[in-house]
């Protein structure tokens, strides 16, 4: 769904090695510039700084890891989908979450870093993942916001990675973001015929926006002034739009949302400046972001059991699954002599 706005370091999590041993060279670095500069992709078989790689291996796995993460909170639903259409939806936009972790993985993959080492900074707790993901899912409603908002603000931050300078992480998200914007547009429909029903379904649909309106905010990363990973991210045409510039486009767009769908976002200092062209809005709680990035968060502890388990369960369908293609490849080079 989505990905992690900002680039919080992990504690100590592998960055993978790199793929050979290679030299510093000032030839290759000037190379590396130019093709920077000129807003071209730098490829999995070119020379690159160490520095570049480790950033993009953080950044990928954690965005692949708030995939994984993100399926939990809706999956949550799915058993208790009001109708067999909004069902098959659901089922449809936690499975597209899965297929943008794997993209993701693949992606790092070809930084040097393998999917078990990534899987055990996640399952030990080390990388992070979107903070977002380690909130609840209480009503039928938080299925819509979290498409609505959630999914909104992720298309925000992910369109401009459409144009990364790192090739498979900019082609994996053309693709992401197509159905990014499907997922938002079925939370918008799926609010909207809440929104036509009952005194009740309205009331629901409000309280979730409630919940969920501070926390999209938040998604987007601390304050530029607090943030300074981001002017080398934006050197290296890995982040191209700082995170409080995303945060106000997700705002300025959102509010008009609001209006058609008939609910109030719970932000009484909200308001267009006219001066500025935009809106206006309140304080952002970080030290409950900080808190929750850090694990504090209601959902962190059950999330990650969550996934491990997931883990382990698979362990022999993995281990099938590798026994399986050693068989067949022995077959293949038996009959091959
Ligand atoms: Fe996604
Ligand atoms: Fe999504």
């Amino acid at each position: 769904m989505y990905t992690q706005s900002f680039n919080v370091p992990d504690a100590d999590a592998p960055s993978g090695a790199p793929l050979k041993a290679v030299p510093h060279d000032t030839a290759l670095q000037a190379h590396f510039d130019a093709v920077i500069d000129a807003d071209g992709k730098i490829e999995p078989r070119d020379w690159m700084p160490e520095a570049y790689r480790k950033t993009l291996v953080r950044q990928i796995s954690q965005h692949a890891h708030s995939e994984i993460v993100g399926m939990l909170p809706e999956g949550n639903w799915i058993s208790r989908a009001p109708s067999l259409k909004r069902k098959a939806i659901l089922v449809a936009k936690v499975q597209d979450e899965g297929g943008h972790g794997l993209y993701l993985y693949s992606a790092a993959e070809t930084l040097g870093t393998s999917r078990d080492q990534m899987f055990d900074a996640l399952h030990s707790g080390k990388a992070k993942y979107s903070s977002i993901f380690n909130y609840p899912t209480l009503t039928w409603a938080d299925v819509g916001v979290v498409g609505w908002l959630v999914d909104g603000a992720a298309i925000m931050n992910q369109i401009p990675l459409c144009r990364c300078s790192f090739g498979p992480y900019a082609r994996a998200m053309i693709r992401v973001c197509k159905e990014e914007s499907f997922h938002q547009r079925q939370g918008f429909e799926s609010l909207m015929t809440m929104m036509q029903g009952t005194a009740e379904q309205k009331a629901m649909v409000q309280d979730a926006v409630n919940r969920w309106w501070w926390k999209c905010l938040a998604m987007f990363g601390p304050p530029d002034a607090d943030s300074p990973n981001s002017v080398q991210g934006m050197r290296w045409g890995i982040k191209r739009i700082s995170n409080d510039d995303l945060r106000q486009k997700f705002v300025d767009a959102t509010v008009p949302q609001a209006e058609v769908l008939g609910v109030t976002l719970p932000d009484p200092e909200l308001k267009w400046n006219e001066a500025r062209g935009h809106h206006d809005y309140g304080q952002i709680d970080w030290d409950e972001f900080w808190a929750v990035v850090n694990g504090d968060g209601p959902c962190n502890r059950e999330r990650l059991a969550t996934r491990v388990k997931a883990r382990n369960d698979g362990a022999w369908v993995r281990e099938a699954a590798l026994a399986h293609a050693r068989k067949q490849q022995q077959r293949a080079m038996k009959e091959a002599a």
